[in-house]
């Protein structure tokens, strides 16, 4: 089969198209025909050796849609790594019907819807009629934060994003209002920051007494710097550290149960997941070094053809 591999740490470029045999699936373990590979932010930071993957050499890639070798049925899978293949399996447990879905586009359903419901769900604990705030929210994570946020009953959700096109796409998406960063921002109850930077002291600043500030990646390179412990015991600001990969890790069981929860709402159509653009596997380094360089929208995804 075709793969996507990273042979060393390093700049999207250093990956390398592959023939490989087929991974075969173990124990409790499916394997999936791949049609559709998301792309995240995680396996930029994987790949350089920046966030901790698996031993080198390996094909990254942490969620696909496809066909289920052994009976063909349409599934969304969230791995470990391996997606950016022909062929990847996935813990048996991290499979999702995917009847009804587009596969060619389902490979970026998954771990963003998931990752925003679980963060603002179980995590942030949204409740109905509360604002919330959203960085980068025409990105992957944002563009689904804005939705999941409006599924669950937020009143108000505003997003901030760095382009004039961006800050559209994020109001197309659901948003209120868009605003540049660097800009004043209203007061409001749950931040939802994938930035970090200076980014999340502004977000943090807005954050009404009572608040929470869902801390879920940095993708500005600069990881937030959180206040000491008596600024926020008086600001009566909650910090919430979250990664759906350590939840999944750490309770498979809770997130197999609820995740169709959150895959009904693709289902329905309240949530409709924002795709930039669709590519060969053989254009992963320049689809990677698109994202790492600010230059996407929404969830890009690798084709593979069949
Ligand atoms: N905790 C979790 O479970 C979880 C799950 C999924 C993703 N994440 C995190 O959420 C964030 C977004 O991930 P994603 O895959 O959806 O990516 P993405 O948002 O599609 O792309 C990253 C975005 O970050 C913003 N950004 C700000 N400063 C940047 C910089 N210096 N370089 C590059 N981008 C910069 C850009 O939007 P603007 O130009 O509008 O600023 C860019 O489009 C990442 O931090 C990721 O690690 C966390």
């Amino acid at each position: 089969m075709q793969a996507v591999v990273a042979v060393e740490h390093g700049p999207p470029s250093a990956l390398q198209l592959q023939e490989l045999p087929e991974p075969v699936a173990g124990e409790g373990r499916t394997a999936i025909r791949v049609v559709s590979a998301g792309v995240n932010f995680s396996d930029v930071l994987t790949i350089s050796g920046r966030y901790p993957g698996p031993p080198l050499p390996f094909v990254p890639g942490i969620e696909v849609a496809g066909n289920a070798l052994d009976d063909g049925r349409p599934v969304i899978a969230l791995l470990e790594s391996g997606g950016y293949a022909e062929v990847a399996t996935a813990n048996a447990r991290m499979v999702f019907d995917a009847d009804g879905l587009d596969l060619e586009r389902a490979g970026g359903y998954a771990l963003v819807t998931l990752a925003a419901y679980f963060g603002l769900r179980y995590a942030a604990r949204l409740q109905r009629g509360e604002s919330v705030l959203v960085l980068a929210g025409a990105g992957g994570l944002g563009s689904a934060a804005i939705q999941v946020a409006r599924a669950l009953g937020a009143a108000r959700v505003v997003a901030v994003a760095s382009s004039e096109r961006k800050r559209e796409i994020a109001l197309a998406q659901g948003a209120d209002e868009a605003l540049p960063y660097g800009e004043q921002l209203p007061p409001t109850d749950l931040v939802v920051d994938g930035v970090g930077g200076e980014a999340f002291g502004q977000a943090y600043r807005a954050t009404r007494r009572l608040g929470r500030v869902l801390l879920v990646g940095a993708s500005s390179g600069t990881p937030p710097a959180l206040p000491a412990f008596q600024e926020l015991r008086e600001r009566g600001v909650g910090l919430v550290p979250f990664s759906f990969k350590a939840l999944r890790e750490s309770d498979g069981e809770f997130v197999a149960r609820t995740a169709p929860q959150a895959l009904d709402l693709i289902r329905s159509g309240e949530v409709r997941p924002l795709l930039g653009s669709s590519h060969p596997l053989a254009d992963a380094p320049t689809v990677l070094a698109a994202l790492a360089g600010r230059d996407t929208v929404g969830k890009q995804l690798l084709r593979t053809g069949r």
